[in-house]
């Protein structure tokens, strides 16, 4: 297993960034920051090929075999930029295809952050729904909440995260067997 977790939040040192943090500490999981990468939104006459979404996703797709997505909630959804990152994917199935096929062969994960709990499953459709699309396998998502007095973890949140690790690990195991059988 061979994880990237992908940060899109609009700040670096904000509660997506912790949450990520812990993840990375418990997992050994690298992490990137969309926020660190300019890229801007879909355009259907591809202006913006050169900008630095195709050569990130280059990487990514060279480099790992699970895309494990953090957002903040803002607004009941994902981040602005990550849905932006989202809708860039369409990149590969227009002017990239060989590299959108290679994503036939990843997996995807999600883990969201507020100081609510108010998330329904439907959160998740954008991230399940586009990993079916894209031949990709979804192992599972956690919502973290948030401590807004502390900026910290709710209590219990990060023994949760453990738990998440350990259950995509299996998932990914499960479905790697299931591959090769
Ligand atoms: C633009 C914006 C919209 C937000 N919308 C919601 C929301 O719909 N539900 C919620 O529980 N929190 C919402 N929040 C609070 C954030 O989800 C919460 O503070 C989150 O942990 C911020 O993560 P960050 O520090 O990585 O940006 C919003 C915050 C921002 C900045």
């Amino acid at each position: 297993m061979h994880p990237i977790i992908i940060s899109g939040s609009s700040r670096n040192d904000g509660n997506t960034t912790r949450v990520v943090e812990i993840l990375s500490n418990h997992s050994g999981w690298k992490y990137i920051e969309l926020n660190d990468y300019q890229f801007s939104y879909y355009d259907y006459q591809h202006r913006n090929r050169d900008d630095q979404f195709l050569p990130l996703m280059r990487n990514l797709i060279a480099d790992y075999d699970t895309f494990i997505f953090a957002t903040p909630v803002y607004w009941y959804s994902m981040s602005g930029i990550m849905k932006v990152f989202f809708d860039r994917i369409s990149d590969l199935l227009t002017i990239e295809k060989p590299l959108g096929r290679k994503l036939r062969t990843k997996k995807m994960a999600g883990i969201s952050a507020s100081g609510g709990n108010d998330l329904e499953d439907l959160f998740w459709l954008p991230f399940r729904e586009s990993a079916k699309y894209l031949g990709m396998d979804y192992l599972g998502d956690l919502h973290v909440k948030m401590n807004s007095d502390h900026d910290d973890l709710a209590l219990g949140m990060e023994e949760e995260i453990i738990r998440f690790i350990e259950k995509l690990k299996i998932r990914y195991a499960q479905n790697h067997f299931r591959q090769h059988l």
